[in-house]
C-alpha cells in the first residue's frame, strides 16, 4: 500500500492521499525482482513452500485461497472504499452469495431492498428459503417499512442504491441507524456509484458489495466482484466462505480490473455528465412518458443523492409513450447504442430489464417495484454526447 519509495512522498502512505493517486497507485509497488511498474500476472495454481513448518511462509498457498495479482486489487478496492479488509471474486454474484454465506444460517432473516439486481432477488428467493434463511424484500427507500420488517431473527439488511434497474434511493445512513439500533449489519451494493460517488461506510455501512464487471473494471471485458468489510471478524467469516465455495477471482481478471481502475473517476465524471445532458434531453422528447434520473430535480430522491453521493452516476431509465411496444421498436432501432445487458462500460448500452436483466423477478414483484414491462435501461458511456443524443433521436423518429 505504499508509494514506489524513490517518489517524494516516500514516508507518506497512498492512503491519506487524494481519490486520483489512491486509485492509480493503492496496492500497487513496482515488481521487486524486476522493476515492472504493472503488477505481474501471477498466473499460478499453487505456491511452493520451502519445507513443511513454512506453510504460507510468503503469504500464499493455493489461488483458491489467495493469490498476489488478486491481493493488488484487494489492497487497492480497500484503500478506495476506505474498509478494513477487501476478497476478490469471480463475479459480482459470486461476491454476494459469499456475503450470505459467510453472515447468515439457517433460522435467520433477511430483509432485501424490493429494487435489486435481477440476480441478487434470485439467490435469495431460490436458494437462501431453500437453506431455511426468511427473506422479505421491501421498499428500502420507506424507512417504516424497513423497520417493521425487522424479527428477532433478523440478522441483515441489504440494500442497492441507486437501485438497479429504477433507480430508486435509499437513504444509507437512515438505514445505518436502524441496523445499528437493532444490532443487525447492513450490506450494501455500491455497484451503481462506486466508492468515488458514494462512500457507504461514511454512512454506517458494515458490508460493501461491488459488481467490478461494470465501473470499476469498466471496459466490458471481465466479471468480476468484490466485497470491501469494515472489520477483521467479517473479513475472516466471508473469506473463508470464498474459499470453501470456490469463488474467487481470477489473477487475468485482477489485472485487468487493476488497470481500469486508474481510470475510474475520469470514466464515473464523464459518464455521469453524459448521463445528465441525456436524461434532460429525453426529458423533453414529445414521445417520453417519464424520465429517471437521481440528477434530475424532479427525481423524489433528487435531494437525498445529492446529501450522500458526490455525483449522480451514468444510468438512466424511461418509459415511452405506447409502453413496452414502442419501447423494443426504440431498442431495435438504436445503432451506436448497443442492445446487450451490463452496465458501466464505456460503450453505452441500451436494455430492456424486464426481459433481461430482472426477468428472474415475478410479474406480480416486478410490477409492484415500478419495473414496468415498458421500462428502458441506459447505461451512458464515454462517447460524445452529441452523437449518442442524434442517434436515440433519429430512432425515436422512427418509432
Ligand atoms: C447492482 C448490481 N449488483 C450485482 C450485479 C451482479 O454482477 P455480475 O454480473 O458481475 O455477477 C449486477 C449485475 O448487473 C448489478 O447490476
Amino acid at each position: 500500500m505504499t508509494c514506489n519509495l524513490r517518489l517524494p512522498v516516500a514516508e507518506t502512505t497512498i492512503a491519506g492521499m487524494g481519490f486520483r493517486t489512491k486509485q492509480v497507485h493503492a496496492g500497487v509497488t513496482p515488481d521487486p525482482t524486476t522493476g515492472a511498474i504493472l503488477t505481474p500476472i501471477h498466473q499460478s495454481t499453487t505456491f511452493v513452500q520451502e519445507s513443511v513448518d513454512e506453510y504460507m511462509g510468503k503469504g500464499y498457498s493455493y489461488s483458491r485461497g489467495g493469490n498476489p495479482t488478486v491481493r493488488a486489487l484487494e489492497e487497492k478496492l480497500t484503500v478506495l472504499e476506505g474498509g478494513h479488509d477487501t476478497t476478490a471474486y469471480a463475479s459480482g454474484m459470486a461476491a454476494t452469495v459469499a456475503v450470505f454465506l459467510g453472515l447468515l444460517q439457517a433460522g435467520d432473516h433477511v430483509i432485501i431492498g424490493d429494487v435489486v439486481y435481477g440476480g441478487t432477488y434470485r439467490f435469495a428467493d431460490h436458494f437462501l428459503k431453500r437453506f431455511g434463511v426468511e427473506v422479505t424484500f421491501v421498499d428500502a427507500s420507506d424507512l417504516d417499512s424497513v423497520r417493521s420488517a425487522l424479527r428477532r431473527e433478523t440478522r441483515m439488511v441489504f440494500t442497492e442504491t441507486p437501485a438497479n434497474p429504477t433507480l430508486k434511493v435509499t437513504d444509507l445512513a437512515a438505514v445505518s441507524e436502524i441496523t445499528g439500533d437493532a444490532g443487525v449489519l447492513h450490506v450494501t451494493d455500491n455497484t451503481f456509484l462506486t466508492p468515488y460517488f458514494q462512500k457507504p461506510f461514511e454512512l454506517g455501512a458494515n458490508v460493501i458489495v461491488h459488481s467490478t464487471t461494470k465501473f470499476l473494471e469498466g471496459h466490458n471485458a471481465t466479471l468480476g466482484g468484490a466485497v470491501v468489510v469494515e472489520s477483521a471478524e467479517l473479513h475472516e467469516r466471508i473469506a473463508f466462505a470464498r474459499l470453501s465455495a470456490g469463488l474467487v477471482m481470477s489473477p487475468m481478471v485482477a489485472w485487468l480490473t487493476l488497470q481500469g481502475v486508474k481510470t475510474l473517476s475520469e470514466r464515473m465524471d464523464r459518464q455521469s455528465a453524459n448521463a445528465l445532458a441525456i436524461a434532460e434531453w429525453l426529458r423533453g422528447h414529445p414521445k417520453i412518458d417519464y424520465v429517471n434520473y437521481p440528477g434530475l430535480p424532479d427525481h423524489p430522491q433528487y435531494e437525498l443523492s445529492k446529501r450522500q453521493a458526490s455525483g449522480f452516476g451514468a444510468m438512466v431509465c424511461f418509459e415511452l409513450h405506447g409502453g413496452i411496444e414502442t419501447g423494443k421498436k426504440l431498442m431495435d432501432a438504436v445503432q451506436l447504442w448497443s442492445l446487450a445487458e451490463n452496465l458501466g462500460a464505456v460503450e453505452s448500452l441500451i436494455t430492456h430489464p424486464v426481459t433481461m436483466t430482472h426477468a428472474a423477478v415475478p410479474p406480480a414483484e416486478r410490477a409492484a417495484a415500478g419495473i414496468t414491462d415498458g421500462l428502458v435501461r441506459l447505461s451512458v458511456g464515454l462517447e460524445d454526447v452529441e452523437d449518442l443524443i442524434a442517434d436515440l433521436d433519429s430512432a425515436l423518429e422512427r418509432v
